[in-house]
């Protein structure tokens, strides 16, 4: 029986992250996975590999519409379906290598293979017990299934069969608007598919500043998404490998069916931790099945600890990684911390759509008073010489101290620009801070700083 101060069950963001810094800090760590590589779902059918193909079709999207207008003439590329999938492989592949190699560097051992909880401080692997005097579980989500719904990978898909189909299908019905079907719906658009999006809701992405949604949803249109919206799915089914999905306005009980080659089905995650032996351990379960911690991500039970995905707070890679460092710090009886009210949110769309802090919508329900700076990225040079004009930034600030309260932006790069605004919230800065912050030009950070100098006498460029 072999004995680690830390077990960690699962070789996601969370996980590996955890076991690293857990490593760092001279602690004996080993990692339970039992997929063949290492890095979760975001590495191996999530984050990543969603990132190569949003890549490749928008590297496609620019030679079919803006190459020409930059003087770059001839036919434009045509699409090898097989070679990009495995250029998406070799994306995977090269990652997931990358974090064994750090688990060598480190002196992680992996234990290959499911885990299960048989007693505490114990982790059972196959027919293997492993003493650990902490254990860590970091077990991950798994897609929601959805009633009158059933998943077969191959015609009805969650992320993970959409991210290797035989062909790029003609036709695709996406269920939710949310985060992975605007990202994976927005791939097959660029790639030619004919895309439909049914949300139940009257607006895409929930929980996101209404001015963004809208932009949002405007742009994604003129990119031929169609929207049906405030639409229930009742059912689907696959008849001679088509696909018919039946849904009912919400505002009128009236149903209709879409037919699709292929149907992507995006209606949230929910934690995974099945076949880990939490209930005969007596861990606490939330009501929507995530993991009970306290403020140290500690369980009901003393010396097994949860984190990410598998407890409540954003189904986040970087949250999960921000909690997996934290509690390795705690359980080397330092002081972990994540500051969960500066996670930023990013939609790997084009234009990206990024957010920090509070929407506009959250600080009116709150009563706080508040200002407004916002700056379109038509007034930026850089944005427009790259023909990424749309979009903007809209900065919330509080409106007796100026303290920067949220950030708000859809346009080129906003995953990147937003970080600027999550270390000015760390920092408590003012927007008159980021405004008098030298900004280096032509850059598109430079709508940042004039949505900051619109919370003061006013933006320059507009
Ligand atoms: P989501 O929760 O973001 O969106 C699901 C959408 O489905 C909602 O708009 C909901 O109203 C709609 N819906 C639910 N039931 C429906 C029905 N019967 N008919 C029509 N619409 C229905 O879930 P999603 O996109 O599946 O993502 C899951 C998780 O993964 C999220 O927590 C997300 O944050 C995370 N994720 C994050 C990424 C990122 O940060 N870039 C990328 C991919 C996933």
């Amino acid at each position: 029986m072999a004995e680690f101060d830390v077990i960690v069950i699962g070789a996601g963001p969370g996980g590996y992250v955890c076991a690293i810094r857990c490593a760092q800090l001279g602690l004996k760590t080993a990692v339970v996975e039992g997929r063949d590589t290492l890095g979760g779902t975001c590495l191996n059918v999530g984050c990543i590999p969603s990132k190569a193909l949003l890549h490749a079709s928008h590297s496609l999207h620019e030679a079919e519409h803006n190459f020409a207008k930059m003087g770059l003439v001839g036919a434009a590329p045509k699409v090898d379906w097989s070679k990009m999938l495995a250029y998406k492989d070799d994306v995977i592949g090269q990652n997931t290598k990358g974090i064994e190699f750090l688990f060598k560097k480190n002196k992680i051992t992996w234990l290959k293979g499911w885990g299960s909880i048989p007693a505490q401080g114990q982790v059972k692997v196959g027919d293997e017990v492993h003493k650990a005097k902490n254990i860590v579980i970091a077990s991950g989500s798994e897609p929601s299934s959805l009633p009158g719904v059933e998943v077969d990978e191959k015609v009805i898909v969650t992320s993970t069969g959409a991210l290797a189909l035989p062909k790029v299908p003609e036709t695709m019905v996406v269920i939710g608007a949310g985060v992975i079907g605007l990202e994976l719906g927005s791939v097959y658009a660029r790639l030619g598919t004919k895309v439909t999006v049914v949300e139940y809701l009257e607006a895409i992405t929930p929980g996101m500043d209404g001015e963004v949604q809208k932009t949002f949803q405007r742009l994604l249109k003129r990119q031929g998404l169609d929207f049906v919206m405030g639409a229930a799915v009742q059912n689907a089914e696959v008849k001679k490998g088509k696909a018919s999905v039946t849904y009912k306005l919400r505002k009128d009980d009236s149903e209709a069916t879409l037919e699709a080659d292929c149907v992507l089905v995006a209606t949230g995650r929910k934690p995974y931790t099945d076949g880990l032996g939490l209930e005969a351990l007596g861990v606490e379960i939330e009501k929507r099945g995530q993991i009970k911690t306290d403020t140290h991500w500690q369980t009901s039970v003393s010396g097994i600890y949860a984190i990410g995905d598998a407890i409540s707070g954003p189904m986040l890679a970087h949250k999960a990684e921000d909690e997996g460092m934290a509690v390795a710090e705690v359980i080397a009886g330092k002081h972990g911390h994540v500051n969960y009210g500066v996670i930023p949110g990013v939609i790997y769309t084009a234009p990206e759509v990024a957010s920090v802090g509070k929407t506009e919508e959250q600080l009116k329900e709150e009563g706080r008073g508040y200002k407004v700076g916002k700056f379109s990225f038509m007034g930026n040079g850089r944005a427009k010489a790259v023909f990424q004009g749309d979009g903007f930034v809209k900065l919330l600030a509080d409106a007796e101290t100026d303290r920067v309260l949220g950030a708000h932006i859809i346009g080129p790069a906003a995953g990147d620009l937003i970080h600027e605004i999550c270390v000015a919230m760390e920092f408590g800065a003012s927007a008159q801070d980021i405004a008098l912050t030298c900004h280096a030009h032509p850059t598109f950070s430079e709508a940042v700083r004039e949505a900051a100098l619109a919370c003061g006498d006013g933006p320059i460029h507009s």
